[in-house]
């Protein structure tokens, strides 16, 4: 990740984290403090180090820090788990406290979509494959949220992880084509020690499913290996993918997102896990 050179965040910052809960009432909390940089982290909530971490970037670089915790209803389709997405108010505001975070923007669901709301931003071919083709809808509802968060917290950068390589691509390629001023700033994927990349949806993991799940970090390294070695990197991830009885492979692809990144999809039990790793050259 590129971070900016000899920025020095002022000390005039609100001393406590401060749960917002409608759009005007941060609108005009941050009205002052737009001479000073403002930088948004978009959330679902659960935090784990991964998320700490695009807070830290942001903290580093930014005078006023914005973290939105909303579970977006538009981004998941029917039969997916919006009903049981882990969700611990608390203990984010505790963690967000501990990050030196100004405010946590927590809308309800109707103050993000009142009744009557009817205006989506559809991103075309880059939100329809991969990720796309199993969840039709999944990208509309992240861009639309998305912009929603830009126009109301209008942030000089928002920080997104790796590890949603595609969610990235189409975040960059929605803020490009409509003119938005802000930059998106991708931080790389925290993994565990044992090398899962850390996503709230690990929680629904039991031990077991859990010891299976390594599979796919460890099929995707041997990829960017046989890749190195001039080999196929899609067919030897998918092979190893293959030899894993537990799991169903969903995708295995070779993606230009910010450069050349290796991405799969699997199912473990009823939890869905993705991952990605940049191949050479395709670090950003
Ligand atoms: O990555 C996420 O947590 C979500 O997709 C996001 C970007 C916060 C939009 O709801």
């Amino acid at each position: 990740m590129e971070l900016e050179q000899g920025y020095e965040p002022s000390d005039e910052k609100p001393s406590d984290v401060k749960i917002v809960r409608t759009k005007d009432e941060l609108r005009a909390l941050l009205d002052p403090l737009r001479g000073g940089r403002i930088g948004l982290v978009p959330t679902m909530g659960a935090f784990h180090e991964g998320h700490l971490t695009l807070l830290r970037a942001a903290r580093r670089e930014s005078e006023t820090v914005v973290c939105s915790l909303f579970v977006n209803p538009t981004q998941f389709g029917q039969g997916e788990d919006l009903e049981r997405y882990p969700s611990n108010e608390a203990r984010d505001l505790e963690l967000a406290r501990a990050e030196g975070i100004d405010f946590l923007f927590a809308p309800s669901a109707e103050e993000m979509y009142p009744h009557g709301f009817e205006t989506w931003v559809e991103p075309e071919r880059l939100s329809l494959e991969l990720e796309g083709v199993l969840r039709p809808t999944h990208f509309r509802g992240v861009a639309t949220i998305c912009i929603k968060l830009f126009n109301i917290v209008r942030p000089d950068a928002a920080y997104f992880g790796a590890k949603d390589a595609q969610q990235l691509a189409v975040i960059e390629r929605t803020v490009r084509d409509l003119d938005l001023e802000l930059e998106i700033r991708p931080v790389e994927t925290v993994r565990d020690s044992d090398g899962l990349a850390l996503s709230s949806r690990n929680a629904y993991l039991s031990p077991a499913e859990r010891k299976v799940a390594l599979t796919l970090p460890r099929a995707l390294a041997l990829g960017a290996e046989a890749a190195r070695d001039g080999g196929d990197p899609v067919a030897t991830t998918r092979s190893a993918l293959e030899q894993e009885p537990g799991l169903k492979t969903q995708y295995v692809a070779v993606a230009d997102y910010g450069g050349p990144r290796l991405l799969a999809a699997i199912q473990v039990g009823k939890t869905r896990l993705i991952d990605n790793i940049p191949l050479k050259g395709g670090a950003r």
